[in-house]
């Protein structure tokens, strides 16, 4: 993972974070985006952070050039960042709908953007999107994280074959729950039983397995669910 200039959304917690601090160990150098990288305790000599709200439009746009700049060496994408609300959707307010949407589906399709061009001159580069089992299959409370989801899922797809002729593979991974603080402010979490939840390092590895493989090998889509799905409802 030497070769690797890894930029990971959402690496202040989680899943993003986790994935960081794997693509670490591995020798990959990590640029992280988050709203705030404080909470995190991560530090390390190839790992820079940049504070920023990615369902902020001009502020992105913003950050993102000023990255590219940065980090011209920038190979690889895990556009990780999101977090999940669920209800009826008549509880939420159209602003609480916009900003869902610009955080959970539009900064994903932003910062690829972005990034396809820089990719493209570079004649290389890898794009892993974290998408979830929402994305799989509509369920209750959740129209607008599955909206989110499978959008995500379809812009994923779409994108692989706009793409694999130039040397840019694109892969969407499908997690069910996994324990993080995704969880802190929602009314359910995972059940208890150790089973009810996905390993966060069987995570993290699966993304290391997906960028190690020989460049003519695509991963377009993974789904890992935890071997006995049950929610436990605080
Ligand atoms: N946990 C699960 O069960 C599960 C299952 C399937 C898929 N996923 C997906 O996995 C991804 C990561 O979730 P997680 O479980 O790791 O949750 P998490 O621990 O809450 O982490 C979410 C990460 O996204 C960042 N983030 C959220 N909103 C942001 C925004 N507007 N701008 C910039 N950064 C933002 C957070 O950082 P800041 O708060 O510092 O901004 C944090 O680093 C999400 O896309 C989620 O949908 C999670």
């Amino acid at each position: 993972m030497k070769d690797k200039c890894v930029l990971v959304t959402g690496s202040s917690s989680g899943i993003g974070y986790e994935i960081t601090s794997k693509l670490l160990d591995l020798g990959a150098k990590v640029i992280g985006i988050a709203r705030n990288h404080d909470k995190s305790n991560l530090v390390h000599k190839n790992y820079i952070t940049y504070d920023c709200d990615v369902s902020v439009r001009d502020k992105l746009e913003i950050l993102l050039k000023q990255i590219l700049k940065n980090h011209p060496q920038i190979n690889c994408l895990i556009s990780n960042a999101g977090y999940g609300d669920f209800g009826p959707l008549e509880n939420f307010s159209t602003l609480q709908i916009h900003n869902f949407m610009a955080a959970n589906l539009t900064s994903h399709i932003i910062i690829t953007k972005f990034l396809l061009p820089h990719f493209k001159r570079n004649k290389m580069g890898d794009v892993i999107f974290i998408g979830s089992e929402a994305g799989l299959l509509g369920a209750k409370n959740g129209s607008l994280y599955c909206a989110a989801k499978f959008g995500l899922r379809g812009f994923s797809q779409a994108l692989i074959k706009d793409v694999a002729n130039k040397n840019i593979r694109v892969s969407i991974i499908n997690p069910g729950m996994v324990r993080t603080p995704f969880f802190d402010n929602l009314n359910f979490e995972p059940g208890i039983d150790k089973g009810n939840a996905l390993s966060i390092k069987d995570i993290s590895s699966t993304v290391a397995c997906v960028l190690n493989l020989s460049r003519d090998t695509i991963v377009d889509e993974i789904n890992l669910s935890p071997s006995k799905n049950a929610i436990k409802i605080k």
